[in-house]
Protein backbone atom coordinates (compact mmCIF):
# COMPACT_ATOMS: atom_id res chain seq x y z
CA UNK A 1 0.00 0.00 0.00
CA UNK A 2 1.16 3.62 -0.75
CA UNK A 3 1.72 6.44 1.01
CA UNK A 4 -1.13 8.45 -0.79
CA UNK A 5 -4.59 6.39 -1.17
CA UNK A 6 -6.65 7.46 -3.91
CA UNK A 7 -10.52 7.99 -2.63
CA UNK A 8 -13.24 9.00 -5.48
CA UNK A 9 -16.59 10.60 -4.02
CA UNK A 10 -20.13 10.48 -6.16
CA UNK A 11 -23.17 11.79 -4.67
CA UNK A 12 -26.71 12.76 -5.70
CA UNK A 13 -27.15 9.97 -8.29
CA UNK A 14 -30.84 9.78 -8.52
CA UNK A 15 -30.80 6.70 -10.80
CA UNK A 16 -33.99 6.29 -12.17
CA UNK A 17 -35.76 3.24 -12.64
CA UNK A 18 -38.24 1.80 -15.40
CA UNK A 19 -41.01 2.20 -12.59
CA UNK A 20 -40.04 5.91 -11.76
CA UNK A 21 -39.80 7.10 -14.90
CA UNK A 22 -42.99 5.36 -15.53
CA UNK A 23 -44.71 6.98 -12.67
CA UNK A 24 -43.21 10.69 -13.67
CA UNK A 25 -42.26 13.89 -11.96
CA UNK A 26 -46.12 14.30 -9.94
CA UNK A 27 -44.60 17.27 -7.92
CA UNK A 28 -46.48 20.21 -9.28
CA UNK A 29 -49.58 17.88 -9.17
CA UNK A 30 -49.79 18.86 -5.25
CA UNK A 31 -49.96 22.23 -5.87
CA UNK A 32 -53.22 23.92 -5.90
CA UNK A 33 -52.43 27.73 -6.23
CA UNK A 34 -51.71 27.87 -9.92
CA UNK A 35 -48.90 30.84 -9.66
CA UNK A 36 -46.89 28.94 -7.59
CA UNK A 37 -47.70 25.72 -9.51
CA UNK A 38 -46.21 28.04 -12.45
CA UNK A 39 -43.44 28.91 -10.43
CA UNK A 40 -42.26 25.48 -9.24
CA UNK A 41 -42.35 23.78 -12.61
CA UNK A 42 -40.40 26.85 -14.51
CA UNK A 43 -37.67 26.37 -11.43
CA UNK A 44 -37.38 23.03 -12.22
CA UNK A 45 -37.34 23.32 -16.00
CA UNK A 46 -35.10 25.79 -16.40
CA UNK A 47 -32.46 25.88 -13.27
CA UNK A 48 -32.81 22.76 -11.32
CA UNK A 49 -33.52 19.53 -14.01
CA UNK A 50 -36.02 19.65 -16.73
CA UNK A 51 -36.00 15.53 -16.97
CA UNK A 52 -35.05 14.03 -13.77
CA UNK A 53 -34.92 10.57 -15.43
CA UNK A 54 -31.93 11.07 -18.24
CA UNK A 55 -29.34 10.75 -16.70
CA UNK A 56 -28.81 7.16 -15.68
CA UNK A 57 -25.57 7.17 -18.35
CA UNK A 58 -23.74 9.66 -16.29
CA UNK A 59 -23.17 7.19 -13.30
CA UNK A 60 -21.83 4.22 -16.36
CA UNK A 61 -19.59 7.08 -17.32
CA UNK A 62 -18.21 7.86 -13.68
CA UNK A 63 -17.85 3.52 -12.61
CA UNK A 64 -15.82 3.60 -16.54
CA UNK A 65 -12.96 6.03 -14.04
CA UNK A 66 -13.01 4.20 -10.86
CA UNK A 67 -10.21 1.75 -12.24
CA UNK A 68 -7.13 3.36 -10.38
CA UNK A 69 -9.15 4.08 -6.93
CA UNK A 70 -8.44 2.39 -3.36
CA UNK A 71 -11.69 3.76 -2.33
CA UNK A 72 -15.11 4.98 -3.67
CA UNK A 73 -17.69 6.96 -1.57
CA UNK A 74 -20.97 7.17 -2.58
CA UNK A 75 -22.31 10.34 -0.65
CA UNK A 76 -26.38 9.44 -0.58
CA UNK A 77 -29.67 9.89 -2.96
CA UNK A 78 -29.75 6.92 -5.24
CA UNK A 79 -33.15 7.53 -6.21
CA UNK A 80 -35.55 10.42 -7.33
CA UNK A 81 -37.78 9.67 -4.62
CA UNK A 82 -40.76 10.05 -6.53
CA UNK A 83 -42.96 9.17 -4.19
CA UNK A 84 -41.64 11.49 -1.70
CA UNK A 85 -41.72 8.62 1.24
CA UNK A 86 -37.97 7.68 0.45
CA UNK A 87 -37.26 3.47 0.01
CA UNK A 88 -40.33 2.15 1.17
CA UNK A 89 -41.88 2.96 -2.20
CA UNK A 90 -41.53 0.09 -4.58
CA UNK A 91 -40.21 2.49 -7.30
CA UNK A 92 -38.06 4.49 -5.89
CA UNK A 93 -36.62 1.57 -3.93
CA UNK A 94 -35.93 -0.34 -7.63
CA UNK A 95 -34.35 3.05 -8.42
CA UNK A 96 -31.64 3.20 -5.40
CA UNK A 97 -31.27 -0.83 -6.34
CA UNK A 98 -30.16 -0.71 -9.33
CA UNK A 99 -27.81 2.23 -8.79
CA UNK A 100 -26.07 0.38 -5.55
CA UNK A 101 -26.02 -2.80 -7.38
CA UNK A 102 -24.36 -1.52 -10.11
CA UNK A 103 -21.46 0.44 -7.73
CA UNK A 104 -21.28 -2.73 -5.81
CA UNK A 105 -20.70 -4.65 -8.48
CA UNK A 106 -17.91 -2.34 -9.73
CA UNK A 107 -16.16 -1.29 -6.40
CA UNK A 108 -17.07 -4.27 -4.19
CA UNK A 109 -15.19 -4.16 -0.82
CA UNK A 110 -13.52 -0.39 -1.84
CA UNK A 111 -17.09 0.99 -1.58
CA UNK A 112 -18.42 2.54 1.17
CA UNK A 113 -21.89 4.70 1.65
CA UNK A 114 -23.93 6.71 3.43
CA UNK A 115 -27.68 7.54 3.93
CA UNK A 116 -28.91 11.10 1.80
CA UNK A 117 -32.45 12.73 2.79
CA UNK A 118 -34.26 11.03 -0.13
CA UNK A 119 -33.78 7.11 0.63
CA UNK A 120 -35.60 8.56 4.29
CA UNK A 121 -38.79 10.31 2.22
CA UNK A 122 -38.94 14.11 1.75
CA UNK A 123 -41.90 16.87 1.46
CA UNK A 124 -42.47 17.53 -1.58
CA UNK A 125 -41.94 21.19 -2.66
CA UNK A 126 -44.68 22.99 -1.66
CA UNK A 127 -47.61 20.67 -2.15
CA UNK A 128 -46.74 19.00 1.62
CA UNK A 129 -46.79 15.41 0.23
CA UNK A 130 -44.60 12.57 1.99
CA UNK A 131 -41.88 12.95 3.95
CA UNK A 132 -39.36 10.77 6.14
CA UNK A 133 -40.72 7.26 6.86
CA UNK A 134 -39.52 4.82 9.20
CA UNK A 135 -40.54 1.94 7.20
CA UNK A 136 -37.77 3.58 4.35
CA UNK A 137 -35.44 3.77 7.41
CA UNK A 138 -35.67 -0.22 7.56
CA UNK A 139 -35.57 -0.98 4.11
CA UNK A 140 -32.65 1.10 3.38
CA UNK A 141 -30.79 -0.86 6.26
CA UNK A 142 -31.91 -4.13 5.72
CA UNK A 143 -32.64 -4.53 2.36
CA UNK A 144 -30.51 -2.27 0.59
CA UNK A 145 -27.92 -3.01 3.17
CA UNK A 146 -26.67 0.45 4.07
CA UNK A 147 -25.07 1.55 7.39
CA UNK A 148 -26.24 4.40 9.11
CA UNK A 149 -22.69 5.01 10.34
CA UNK A 150 -19.39 3.82 9.04
CA UNK A 151 -15.70 4.46 9.73
CA UNK A 152 -13.00 3.55 8.10
CA UNK A 153 -9.27 3.96 8.78
CA UNK A 154 -6.97 5.46 5.88
CA UNK A 155 -3.08 5.42 7.95
CA UNK A 156 -3.69 8.41 10.25
CA UNK A 157 -6.68 9.42 9.01
CA UNK A 158 -10.60 8.21 9.96
CA UNK A 159 -13.24 8.33 7.51
CA UNK A 160 -16.54 8.87 9.60
CA UNK A 161 -19.85 8.49 7.38
CA UNK A 162 -22.91 9.80 9.26
CA UNK A 163 -26.49 9.74 8.74
CA UNK A 164 -27.49 13.50 8.38
CA UNK A 165 -31.34 13.15 8.28
CA UNK A 166 -30.77 11.62 11.86
CA UNK A 167 -28.54 14.71 13.84
CA UNK A 168 -30.49 17.01 12.10
CA UNK A 169 -33.59 15.58 13.04
CA UNK A 170 -34.63 18.95 15.11
CA UNK A 171 -35.09 20.36 11.56
CA UNK A 172 -36.80 17.07 9.77
CA UNK A 173 -39.18 16.01 12.56
CA UNK A 174 -42.48 17.74 11.31
CA UNK A 175 -41.96 16.04 8.20
CA UNK A 176 -41.67 12.68 10.44
CA UNK A 177 -45.10 10.83 11.15
CA UNK A 178 -46.33 11.61 14.79
CA UNK A 179 -46.49 8.35 15.72
CA UNK A 180 -43.26 7.53 14.60
CA UNK A 181 -41.63 10.58 16.21
CA UNK A 182 -40.20 8.83 19.22
CA UNK A 183 -38.70 6.01 17.25
CA UNK A 184 -36.72 8.69 15.27
CA UNK A 185 -35.90 10.34 18.79
CA UNK A 186 -33.84 7.40 19.87
CA UNK A 187 -32.27 6.34 16.55
CA UNK A 188 -30.64 9.63 16.42
CA UNK A 189 -29.78 9.29 20.01
CA UNK A 190 -28.27 6.33 19.31
CA UNK A 191 -26.10 7.78 16.94
CA UNK A 192 -24.93 10.41 18.59
CA UNK A 193 -23.98 8.10 20.98
CA UNK A 194 -22.00 6.56 18.31
CA UNK A 195 -20.44 9.79 16.87
CA UNK A 196 -19.25 10.55 20.43
CA UNK A 197 -17.69 7.88 21.05
CA UNK A 198 -15.56 7.59 17.64
CA UNK A 199 -14.44 11.48 18.26
CA UNK A 200 -13.53 10.52 22.05
CA UNK A 201 -11.51 7.54 20.83
CA UNK A 202 -9.19 9.28 18.48
CA UNK A 203 -5.71 8.64 18.86
CA UNK A 204 -3.61 11.89 19.12
CA UNK A 205 -2.31 11.93 15.46
CA UNK A 206 -5.74 11.03 14.18
CA UNK A 207 -7.39 13.16 11.33
CA UNK A 208 -10.73 13.23 10.20
CA UNK A 209 -12.87 13.22 7.00
CA UNK A 210 -16.43 13.60 7.40
CA UNK A 211 -19.56 12.77 5.01
CA UNK A 212 -22.32 14.24 5.76
CA UNK A 213 -25.09 14.23 3.02
CA UNK A 214 -26.91 17.67 3.71
CA UNK A 215 -25.48 19.98 5.51
CA UNK A 216 -28.10 21.06 7.52
CA UNK A 217 -26.53 18.33 10.25
CA UNK A 218 -23.04 20.49 10.72
CA UNK A 219 -24.35 22.83 13.57
CA UNK A 220 -25.98 19.72 15.01
CA UNK A 221 -22.77 18.06 15.39
CA UNK A 222 -20.90 20.92 17.12
CA UNK A 223 -23.64 20.03 20.03
CA UNK A 224 -22.03 16.94 20.14
CA UNK A 225 -19.35 17.38 23.48
CA UNK A 226 -16.27 14.96 21.79
CA UNK A 227 -16.90 16.50 18.45
CA UNK A 228 -16.94 19.90 19.19
CA UNK A 229 -13.80 19.61 21.74
CA UNK A 230 -12.01 18.10 18.45
CA UNK A 231 -13.93 19.64 15.81
CA UNK A 232 -10.26 20.72 14.61
CA UNK A 233 -9.41 17.32 13.74
CA UNK A 234 -11.93 17.53 10.93
CA UNK A 235 -9.47 18.14 8.10
CA UNK A 236 -12.58 17.83 5.29
CA UNK A 237 -16.01 17.54 5.63
CA UNK A 238 -17.82 16.42 2.05
CA UNK A 239 -21.41 17.41 1.51
CA UNK A 240 -24.25 16.46 -1.26
CA UNK A 241 -27.40 17.31 -1.06
CA UNK A 242 -26.81 21.46 -3.00
CA UNK A 243 -26.28 19.56 -6.35
CA UNK A 244 -24.37 22.66 -7.79
CA UNK A 245 -21.75 25.42 -6.20
CA UNK A 246 -24.18 27.80 -7.20
CA UNK A 247 -26.49 26.57 -4.70
CA UNK A 248 -23.48 26.45 -2.11
CA UNK A 249 -22.29 29.77 -3.08
CA UNK A 250 -25.89 31.20 -2.15
CA UNK A 251 -25.71 28.80 0.78
CA UNK A 252 -22.76 31.17 1.67
CA UNK A 253 -24.33 34.67 0.91
CA UNK A 254 -27.71 33.63 2.80
CA UNK A 255 -26.22 32.33 5.74
CA UNK A 256 -27.46 33.77 9.34
CA UNK A 257 -30.42 34.70 7.48
CA UNK A 258 -33.93 33.88 9.65
CA UNK A 259 -35.93 30.85 9.53
CA UNK A 260 -38.79 31.56 7.06
CA UNK A 261 -42.18 29.82 9.02
CA UNK A 262 -44.76 31.23 6.69
CA UNK A 263 -43.96 29.42 3.05
CA UNK A 264 -44.50 25.63 3.36
CA UNK A 265 -42.03 23.16 5.07
CA UNK A 266 -39.45 23.04 2.74
CA UNK A 267 -39.02 26.80 2.50
CA UNK A 268 -39.00 26.72 6.88
CA UNK A 269 -36.69 23.56 6.56
CA UNK A 270 -34.48 24.93 4.15
CA UNK A 271 -33.94 28.68 5.79
CA UNK A 272 -33.38 26.45 9.08
CA UNK A 273 -29.92 25.08 7.39
CA UNK A 274 -29.23 28.63 6.11
CA UNK A 275 -29.81 30.40 9.61
CA UNK A 276 -26.73 28.07 11.36
CA UNK A 277 -24.82 27.92 8.08
CA UNK A 278 -21.64 30.25 9.49
CA UNK A 279 -20.46 27.14 11.25
CA UNK A 280 -19.81 24.66 7.80
CA UNK A 281 -16.15 27.20 7.84
CA UNK A 282 -15.26 25.21 11.32
CA UNK A 283 -15.81 21.99 8.75
CA UNK A 284 -14.13 22.52 6.19
CA UNK A 285 -16.67 22.03 3.78
CA UNK A 286 -16.48 21.14 0.40
CA UNK A 287 -19.32 20.19 -1.44
CA UNK A 288 -19.41 16.95 -3.93
CA UNK A 289 -21.66 17.92 -7.13
CA UNK A 290 -24.65 15.90 -8.08
CA UNK A 291 -23.65 13.37 -10.85
CA UNK A 292 -25.75 15.36 -13.43
CA UNK A 293 -25.30 19.07 -11.71
CA UNK A 294 -28.04 21.48 -11.95
CA UNK A 295 -30.00 22.33 -15.64
CA UNK A 296 -29.00 25.81 -15.60
CA UNK A 297 -24.99 24.80 -15.59
CA UNK A 298 -25.07 21.42 -16.43
CA UNK A 299 -22.12 21.29 -13.76
CA UNK A 300 -21.92 17.47 -12.93
CA UNK A 301 -19.21 15.45 -11.76
CA UNK A 302 -17.39 14.15 -8.91
CA UNK A 303 -14.66 14.64 -6.59
CA UNK A 304 -11.29 12.82 -5.90
CA UNK A 305 -9.45 13.09 -2.42
CA UNK A 306 -5.89 12.02 -1.73
CA UNK A 307 -5.08 11.17 1.29
CA UNK A 308 -1.03 11.39 2.82
CA UNK A 309 -1.61 8.02 5.20
CA UNK A 310 0.61 9.78 7.78
CA UNK A 311 -1.27 12.82 7.68
CA UNK A 312 1.52 14.80 7.00
CA UNK A 313 -0.19 17.10 4.00
CA UNK A 314 -3.75 18.21 4.26
CA UNK A 315 -5.86 16.03 2.43
CA UNK A 316 -6.35 17.12 -1.80
CA UNK A 317 -9.96 17.69 -3.36
CA UNK A 318 -10.15 17.97 -7.28
CA UNK A 319 -13.68 18.20 -8.88
CA UNK A 320 -14.18 16.60 -11.84
CA UNK A 321 -16.60 17.44 -14.39
CA UNK A 322 -19.03 15.02 -16.55
CA UNK A 323 -20.05 16.42 -19.28
CA UNK A 324 -24.02 15.64 -20.65
CA UNK A 325 -25.12 14.20 -23.78
CA UNK A 326 -26.90 16.56 -25.99
FE1 LIG B 1 -30.11 15.12 -3.98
Amino acid sequence: MTGRQLILILSDIHYASKAEKQRGWREADFIDNPLLRFGVKAYRHLIWRKDPFAHNYLLDRFLERTGGADYVLANGDYSCDTAFIGLSDDASYESARECVTKLRQKAGAKLHLTIGDHELGKTSLFGGQGGMRLASWWRTRQQLGLSDFWTLEVGWYVLVGVTSSLLALPVYAPETLAEEREEWRQLRSGHIDQLDKTFAHLKPKQKVVLFCHDPTALPFLLRIQNVSSRVDRIQATVIGHLHSEFFMLNSRILSGMPTVHFLGTSIRRMSAALREARCWKQFHVRLCPALAGIQLLKDGGYLTLELDRDAAQPPQICRHRLAWDM
